[in-house]
């Protein structure tokens, strides 16, 4: 009796062990299949990485089609664009300017932008569209910036004459698609250029506010453009460079990086990049990891 329990207890390690590894493949097998079975259908193809603990090896498969036209398969080596998850970043790079004492987010964003890199003969301080007459201008923080509540609208939502038509009257000339010229700035935007930077945020500074900051929550990549602005100004680097040196590098992502040009000559996946007013798929490019 004695001995048996003994024979028990020295086996109930290994046996944990023995089931939290049965559960992790049991758990591994069902992911695996339901991912499958998505991507069988057509309606879903990608790579997923996932562990119970920081020590095991991830569990990591990638399943469906990586590029239709050529016939590629997804693979876990691919790099995905992460599109508006970059704004995480920007989170993260805000809040370690505020720890060096850089900024503090909870101020008025006038405060760091300086007026005369736009031509501007004071502080920033927009008003609220349809403010009576005499009301003060307001000045949104950074962190109504960041949480979607400034204010400012979305102008990238009406870029093209059919997204504009929808939209109020007095709202079309703040649509993108009111900007004067073809959308050649904007790919200069995206591939990060310093003046691009300052276009589209010498844009946003223009705007009136849809609302008065703080009262509602208004999905806006306009408030990135500005915060774009400001990282770079304060950093003093461009924002691919800070994310790279504040963010990528010391956190040990090395196949990680911050490129819109959109991954040209580089291998990276690609559903489709944005090119003067249509979108284009083009083709899974390989290059050096
Ligand atoms: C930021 O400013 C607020 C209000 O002005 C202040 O309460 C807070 O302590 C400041 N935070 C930092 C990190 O300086
Ligand atoms: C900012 O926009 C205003 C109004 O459109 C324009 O007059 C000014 O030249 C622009 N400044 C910069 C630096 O782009
Ligand atoms: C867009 O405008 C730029 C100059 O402003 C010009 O070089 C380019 O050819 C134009 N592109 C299209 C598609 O019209
Ligand atoms: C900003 O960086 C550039 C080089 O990238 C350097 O020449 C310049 O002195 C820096 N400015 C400040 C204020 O640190």
């Amino acid at each position: 009796m004695l001995l048996l329990g003994l024979a028990v207890a020295a086996a109930a390690v290994p046996l944990a062990a023995a089931a939290a590894k049965l559960a992790t493949a049991q758990k591994e097998q069902g992911t695996s299949r339901f991912l499958q079975q998505l991507s069988d259908l057509g309606l879903w193809s990608g790579v997923v990485a996932c562990s119970d603990s920081a020590e095991d090896e991830p569990y990591t498969a990638a399943f469906g089609t990586a590029s239709y036209e050529l016939d590629v398969p997804m693979s876990p080596q691919l790099r995905m664009p992460i599109a508006s998850n970059t704004k995480l970043m920007t989170s993260v790079a805000l809040h370690q300017l505020q720890q060096q004492g850089l900024l503090n987010i909870s101020s008025p964003a006038a405060d760091y932008i300086e007026p005369a890199d736009f031509g501007m003969e004071g502080r920033w301080c927009p008003r609220v569209h349809g403010a009576p007459a005499g009301s003060p201008c307001e000045q949104p923080t950074l962190h109504q910036l960041l949480t979607h509540t400034s204010g400012l609208w979305d102008s990238q939502s009406c870029m093209t004459p059919e997204s504009m038509a929808v939209y109020e009257e007095w709202q079309r000339p703040h649509c993108l698609g009111a900007k004067p010229g073809n959308y050649s700035w904007i790919i200069a935007e995206v591939s990060g250029q310093t003046p691009a930077v300052l276009t589209l945020a010498n844009w946003t500074l223009q705007q009136p506010l849809a609302a008065k900051p703080g009262q509602q929550y208004s999905y806006t990549n306009d408030a990135f453009w500005l915060l774009t602005y400001i990282i770079e100004k304060v950093s003093n680097q461009t924002l691919g460079d800070y994310f790279r040196t504040a963010i990528f590098e010391p956190a040990g992502l090395k196949s990680t990086f911050y490129d819109l040009s959109l991954g040209q000559g580089r291998e990276v996946h690609r559903q489709f990049v944005w090119n003067g007013g249509y979108t284009t798929p083009i083709a899974v490019s390989a290059g050096e990891c």
